[in-house]
């Protein structure tokens, strides 16, 4: 079975992940959205929220599952025996970083591949920080994310 490991931090989830997520789930047998308990960031959504804003937009992909995870990638795509990680990639900026964490997972453990999917060009530029600073100042967001989490984050914001 090929199984796939697509993480992040998904604070919350966009239309930009959810294209990954969906062509991840045409590639591979089963595909596991990985949260990251990202202790870098200081996140507007619980780990219990981004689970559950994922899970109501992956109903209807069956072969996707979503779980949290703390600590290493690489530790926890072997917990899942999962022999692949995706990531997205928006733009050459995002080449550096990702390269320089796919060698080094690929040290630390050779068998799990990386896989790259381009983000398709009308999500190139999304990213969850833009969806949070256009809600923030009551900008529309209906285009950028589905609409339970539009609902979530404006919540977020009204508070
Ligand atoms: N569409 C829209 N936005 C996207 C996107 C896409 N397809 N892909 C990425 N983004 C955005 C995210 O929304 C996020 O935006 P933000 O910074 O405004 O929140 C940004 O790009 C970075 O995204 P993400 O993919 O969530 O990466 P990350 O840097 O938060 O986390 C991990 C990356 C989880 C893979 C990495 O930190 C990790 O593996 N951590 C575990 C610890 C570990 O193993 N470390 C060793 C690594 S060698």
């Amino acid at each position: 079975m090929k199984r796939a490991v697509y993480p992040g931090t998904f604070d919350p989830v966009t239309f930009g992940h959810l294209d990954i997520i969906e062509r991840s789930s045409r590639i591979f047998d089963e595909v596991i959205v990985g949260i990251l308990v990202n202790h870098a960031k200081v996140p507007l959504f619980t780990v219990e929220e981004r689970l559950e804003m994922i899970e109501r937009a992956v109903r209807q992909m069956p072969n996707v599952k979503v779980m949290s995870f703390d600590g290493l990638l690489i530790d926890f795509a072997k917990s899942q025996d999962a022999g692949f990680l995706v990531r997205g990639l928006r733009a050459v900026t995002d080449f550096e970083y990702e390269l320089q964490m796919t060698q080094t997972n690929k040290v630390i453990a050779p068998e799990i591949d990386t896989i790259f999917l381009t983000t398709s060009l009308k999500y190139s530029y999304l990213s969850s920080s833009t969806v949070k600073e256009l809600a923030s100042f009551g900008s529309d967001i209906d285009r950028f994310v589905p609409a339970h989490v539009a609902d979530r984050i404006k919540e977020k914001y009204r508070k």
